[in-house]
């Protein structure tokens, strides 16, 4: 079977790091490259943290391609240290970073490929939109090359940076108002289900028994992650949001979606950011987004697993 071609666009970020290495070195995807983007860090440190990831992994081959610095329209929200803390991707030790960017810039080298292979290239979005929803505009030709769109951000129930808004939108509701505008087929990793992704001390236990790089990286940044999350949200297990995006592409029975109508509110009220999800298609709209409302916790950690394995 032909590998599913991918680019991800992230902001590393721990979970995004996760999701990069699930996506790299995996039998079922050609990850034709990584574009960066600000959002859990600066965007600057969004790039080093990718980059020191696919060092550490070995991905000497893989592009990373740096994006944008700061959000279409309004100004970026504070940078996540709370979590990820002061780089980004506190926890794992890197040797010296010898890998450089390409020379693209990230909107340049997904409009890029999206030419070079259309209608054969999955976008996975794990940071704000803000690098899609430009090069939809810079390059509006594209939009029609794009097969599907599988997205880390917003949830049709509540938010975790407002009431209402989920981080990855509320970070650049402009940009993700674009994409859902788009007419690109989209599935929707929501927070309904990346909140029960939850990497308990067992799995961690679980996924150290695999004593490879991929097997120390996920320990050593979870062993940060869960603590930060512990220590702010008082959380046992810190929730693995952007994986789900890549175990979903790897086997879409983990996760149950449900064809809905959404819209981005980008008012300048208390639900700036929040994905409008009509569940029961109400207003009558056609559905434009696969929203995620369901997961196989279980599977979806052997799917975490299986994808570590890929490294042995
Ligand atoms: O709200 C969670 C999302 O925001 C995740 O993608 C996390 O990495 C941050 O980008
Ligand atoms: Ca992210």
């Amino acid at each position: 079977m032909e590998k599913k071609k991918l680019i991800l666009d992230c902001d590393p970020g721990h979970d995004d790091a996760v999701a990069l290495m699930m996506a790299a070195n995996n039998p079922h995807f050609d990850l034709l490259g990584v574009t960066t983007v600000r959002g859990n860090h600066t965007l600057e440190n969004t790039t080093i943290n990718a980059l020191n990831v696919c060092q550490y992994l070995g991905l000497d081959e893989l592009p990373v391609s740096s994006g944008c610095a700061i959000p279409l329209v309004r100004i970026p929200p504070k940078t996540e240290e709370r979590v990820h803390g002061e780089s980004g991707l506190d926890g794992p030790v890197f040797e010296k970073l010898t890998k450089r960017v390409t020379g693209a810039r990230a909107v340049d080298f997904i409009v890029d490929q999206v030419k070079k292979f259309p209608n054969r290239v999955t976008l996975v979005v794990t940071g704000p939109m803000t690098n899609i929803g430009l090069a939809l505009r810079y390059a509006p030709e594209i939009i029609s090359l794009i097969p599907e769109i599988v997205f880390m951000g917003g949830s049709w129930q509540y938010g975790n940076v407002t009431p209402a808004a989920e981080f990855n939108i509320f970070a650049d509701a402009e940009a993700a108002d674009i994409v859902f505008r788009s007419g690109i087929p989209l599935v929707m990793m929501g927070l309904d289900v990346t909140r029960q992704a939850l990497c308990y001390p067992e799995i961690i236990e679980r996924m150290a028994n695999h004593k490879n790089v991929a097997g120390k990286l996920f320990v050593d940044l979870m062993h940060f992650f869960s603590m930060a999350q512990k220590k702010v949200f008082g959380w046992a297990g810190g929730p693995l949001h952007d994986p789900t995006c890549i175990a979903y592409l790897m086997d879409p029975s983990v996760i149950e979606t449900k064809e809905m109508y959404g819209e981005i509110d980008t008012s300048s009220g208390p639900s700036y950011g929040r994905t409008n999800c009509d569940v029961f298609l109400l207003e009558g709209k056609p559905a434009n987004v696969k929203v995620s409302v369901k997961i196989d916790v279980d599977k979806f950690w052997d799917i975490v697993e299986e994808c570590i394995k890929h490294y042995n």
